[in-house]
């Protein structure tokens, strides 16, 4: 399984925030964004990772991410020249994906609780797996339908007429056919390859597996100046409360074993002293002494 975060978009939502960064790297409390879906990719067990962006931003993310060792994974980069569609990083990232399954992620979808991704991943084996997860404001996503039986019946973009509360965030499995399904779609009436008709797509296969999201899983959305400003605020509360980080890729790659002791250890002293070094260098100590912490 292959890893494909795209951060792309213009951000104008959260202008004049975006003018000079993209949206992905703006902060979520401590952390750039990008980490947080990073982070879900480690987590789940993925190491090899494209990270698709504007020509203008991928330099940036380069300069953030590098190419991954440091974390035991690999990170490499292609460019969408233009916002297209969600649906087209399939198409960009054909050569990274050759004839491996993906998962897709979103950069801008922030992620917390639960083991509903790492499960889902060691599940998958062919077709599609995508989310549901029941929010208040449906007709700004892609939202799926389901039967009295839970099967899913219909998927719609953006509906102005929802016909349920269940909206599918932004991470989706997919085998290898996704790739030809991506390629042989139309642009929709807003201009852009839609991810939502390459879901319907495997549902008229009849390979489309729908997988809600408990109530234990926070799924947050950064794209507007309040939002991300309460993503942060959650951010906060949970860590303070906690003493243990959201969003860390360093604290994932070593609980999923990608890296030793001793290369987590060389890489937290690599850090500037702060309080994400802080953080990181207790982490490594109590897994020495006790094993790994709750993941
Ligand atoms: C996109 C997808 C939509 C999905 C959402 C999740 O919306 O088109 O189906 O529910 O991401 O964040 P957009 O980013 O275009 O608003």
């Amino acid at each position: 399984m292959k890893g494909l975060i795209l951060a792309g978009g213009a951000g104008s939502r959260l202008y004049p925030l975006t003018q000079v960064a993209s949206k992905q790297l703006q902060p979520v409390y401590d952390k750039p964004m990008v980490y947080y879906p990073l982070t879900v990719l480690i987590a789940s067990g993925i190491r090899e990772i494209c990270l698709i962006s504007t020509p203008q931003d991928l330099p940036r993310f380069q300069q953030l991410l590098g190419n991954g060792s440091q974390w035991g994974i690999t990170i490499e980069y292609r460019e969408q020249p233009s916002p297209d569609g969600i649906a087209q990083a399939l198409i960009i990232a054909a050569s990274f994906i050759g004839s491996d399954s993906v998962t897709l992620i979103l950069g801008d979808n922030i992620f917390f609780g639960g083991d509903a991704f790492p499960r889902a991943f060691a599940e998958f084996r062919a077709g599609a797996t995508i989310f549901a997860y029941h929010v208040n404001d449906p007709e700004r996503y892609g939202v799926v339908e389901f039967d009295a039986a839970g099967q899913a019946v219909s998927l719609e973009e953006k509906p102005a007429q929802p016909r349920s509360n269940y909206a599918v965030p932004g991470v989706y499995l997919y085998d290898n056919d996704a790739v030809a399904i991506a390629q042989s779609l139309q642009p929709s009436p807003r201009g852009e390859l839609e991810i939502t008709d390459v879901n319907k797509e495997y549902l008229r296969r009849g390979t489309l597996r729908v997988q809600r999201l408990s109530r234990g899983t926070a799924w947050l959305d950064a794209g507007t100046s309040s939002s991300l400003h309460e993503a942060s605020a959650y951010v906060q509360t949970i860590e303070k409360r906690q003493g243990m980080k959201l969003g860390c890729p360093e604290e994932a790659a070593l609980y999923r074993g990608f890296l030793s002791l001793d290369q987590f250890d060389t890489l937290v002293s690599s850090m500037p002293r702060c309080e994400y070094r802080d953080y990181l260098a207790e982490t490594g100590a109590e897994v020495r002494r006790v094993g790994i912490k709750s993941a």
